[in-house]
C-alpha cells in the first residue's frame, strides 16, 4: 500500500487549484440513469470514488464514457441490462444506495446492496427507505441487499424528512422527477451539491421549484433527457487547502473554488487568526502572524460548520495558544484522526461526541496511519507543520476525496511525496 511521506516545517506560497465536488460528482452520476439520452459532467474530479461509481453503472448496462484528463464524463443509460448493484462495489463506496431512487423511478424494481457502515459510523439508510415506500414501493431486505419494485410506478408524496439526511434528499429527488403527481419534500439537506443536482435534474426537463431551500416542489415527468452539467467546486478541498497555510504559515491562492461555500468554516478560519481574503486569481489565505487562536466548533447540517471539515479543523488546533472544544454531532465516530494526532505530540482528550484540544507549541513527525477520508488529510496537515519527518499509512482512503495531494501541495513548496509499494 501507497504510502506518503513529509519534511514539516516548510511555509508555503503558491497556488493551489480546486476540482470539482466529490460529493456532488457522486449524485449527479447516478441522475444518468433516470434519461435514455447521455448525461455529460464536465470538471469531474479524478478520484477512486468517482471510478467506483463509473464501475457500478457500467454494471448496470451504462456505457461510461472515462474521466479523460478534460476532467469530462459521458454516462448513456439508454440500456439498463442489470439492475443488481452488487455488495463487492456497494462496500467499497456508500453512495452507491443512490442508484436504488433512479432504478426505481425508470425501471421500476432494483436490488441494491445494503451498504454498510463505515469507520465514521453505522450510517443506515431507514430513511431513504422510509420515503421509497411511501412512493409505492415495495421494499424487502434480504441477504444484505434491498429489493424493491414499484410495478405501477412511484407516486408522488408529501413527506417531510425526520433528520437532515444529503443522500437521502438525493436520492428521494431523484425518485420524485419521475413519480406520478407532485411531490412536496420538507426539511430537505441545503447542501450545495444538492442544489447543484437540481440544476442538472432541471437541466434535464425535471420540474423542481424551491431549489437551495429546505422544501422543494417536485412535479412527476414521463421522461428526461440528457444534459451538459459542470460540477460545482469542491468546497470540502477548498477548506481543507485554506488550512494548509493557516497551519504551515505563508500565503496560499486557491483558485477555482467558492467561498461563498464555506462561509461557516471560513468566520471560524479567521476567528484563528488566519487571514482570508478575495483577489482577483481566487481565495488568498495568510497565516496567523500572532499565533493560533483557540476556537470551539460544533458540526451541523449545512449551513454550519461541516462535519467534512472537522478533522481537518482539529489538527490547526491542536497548534493553538489556548483550548478548542470540537463537537460532533452528525457521526457518531468521527475522532479518529485523534490518536494518530496524539502520537505527533498533540494534546486532544476524546469524549464521546466532544474532543478538547489543548494547543501545543509543536508537533512532531511520526508514523501515522490514516484511518478514513478526512482523517488521513488532517494528518497531512498536521505533518507540514510537524518538526521532522511524518509517513503516512493507508493513503488509499486519501484517493477517494482528493485528487494530486502531492503535486498540489509540493506546487506550494511543501516537502511531501508518495512512496508507492
Ligand atoms: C453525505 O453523506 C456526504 N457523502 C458525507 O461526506 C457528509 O459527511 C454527509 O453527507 C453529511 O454532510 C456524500 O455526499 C457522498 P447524511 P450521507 O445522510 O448522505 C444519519 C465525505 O467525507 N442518517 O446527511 O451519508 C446518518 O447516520 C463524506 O465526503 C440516518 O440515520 O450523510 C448521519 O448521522 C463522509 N438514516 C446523519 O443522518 C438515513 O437513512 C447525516 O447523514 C440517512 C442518514
Amino acid at each position: 500500500m501507497d504510502r506518503i511521506l513529509i519534511e514539516g516545517g516548510s511555509s508555503l506560497s503558491g497556488e493551489i487549484p480546486i476540482s470539482g465536488a466529490k460529493n456532488a460528482c457522486l449524485a449527479l452520476m447516478p441522475a444518468a440513469l433516470l434519461t435514455r439520452q447521455p448525461l455529460t459532467l464536465t470538471n469531474a474530479p479524478f478520484l477512486s470514488d468517482i471510478n467506483t461509481m463509473r464501475e457500478l453503472l457500467a454494471s448496470l448496462g451504462c456505457e461510461v464514457a472515462g474521466l479523460q484528463n478534460n476532467r469530462v464524463i459521458t454516462i448513456a443509460a439508454d440500456k439498463i441490462t442489470n439492475h443488481v448493484a452488487d455488495y463487492n462495489i456497494v462496500r467499497k463506496m456508500r453512495a452507491s444506495i443512490l442508484v436504488l431512487g433512479p432504478l426505481l423511478a425508470r425501471e421500476r424494481r432494483a436490488i441494491v446492496s445494503l451498504p454498510g457502515g463505515c469507520a465514521i459510523g453505522a450510517r443506515p439508510v431507514d430513511i431513504h427507505l422510509r420515503a421509497l415506500k411511501l412512493m409505492g414501493a415495495k421494499l424487502e431486505l434480504k441477504e444484505g441487499y434491498i429489493f424493491a419494485e414499484a410495478k405501477k410506478g412511484l407516486n408522488a408524496i408529501d413527506y417531510t424528512f425526520p433528520t437532515v439526511s444529503v443522500g437521502a434528499t438525493e436520492n428521494i429527488i431523484m425518485a420524485a422527477t419521475l413519480a406520478d403527481g407532485e411531490s412536496v419534500l420538507r426539511n430537505c439537506a441545503l447542501e450545495p451539491e444538492i442544489k447543484d443536482l437540481c440544476k442538472c435534474l432541471i437541466g434535464m426537463g425535471a420540474k423542481i421549484k424551491g431549489e437551495g431551500s429546505s422544501t422543494l416542489i417536485i412535479e412527476g415527468v414521463n421522461e428526461l433527457n440528457g444534459n451538459t452539467h459542470s460540477v460545482i467546486a469542491d468546497r470540502i478541498e477548498l477548506g481543507t487547502y485554506m488550512l494548509a497555510p493557516a497551519i504551515s504559515g505563508g500565503e496560499v491562492v486557491l483558485t477555482g473554488g467558492n467561498l461563498g461555500l464555506v462561509d461557516s468554516f471560513s468566520s471560524m478560519l479567521v476567528r484563528t487568526g488566519a487571514n482570508v481574503s478575495i483577489c482577483d486569481k481566487g481565495i488568498t489565505v495568510k497565516g496567523a502572524e500572532n499565533g493560533i487562536n483557540p476556537v470551539n466548533i460544533s458540526t451541523e447540517p449545512y449551513p454550519g460548520f461541516p462535519t467534512d471539515l472537522q478533522a481537518q479543523m482539529m489538527a490547526l488546533l491542536t497548534l493553538s495558544n489556548g483550548t478548542s472544544i470540537l463537537e460532533e454531532n452528525i457521526f457518531e465516530n468521527r475522532f479518529m484522526h485523534a490518536p494518530e494526532l496524539n502520537r505527533m505530540g498533540a494534546n486532544i482528550l476524546v469524549e464521546g461526541g466532544t474532543a478538547k484540544v489543548v494547543g501545543v507549541k509543536s508537533l512532531k513527525g511520526a508514523p501515522v496511519m490514516a484511518t478514513d477520508l478526512r482523517a488521513s488529510i488532517s494528518l497531512i496537515l498536521a505533518a507540514l507543520a510537524a518538526k521532522g519527518q511524518t509517513v503516512i499509512s493507508r493513503v488509499y482512503h486519501l484517493d477517494r476525496g482528493y485528487e494530486n495531494v502531492s503535486a498540489k501541495l509540493s506546487a506550494c513548496g511543501a516537502k511531501i511525496k508518495r512512496l508507492s509499494s
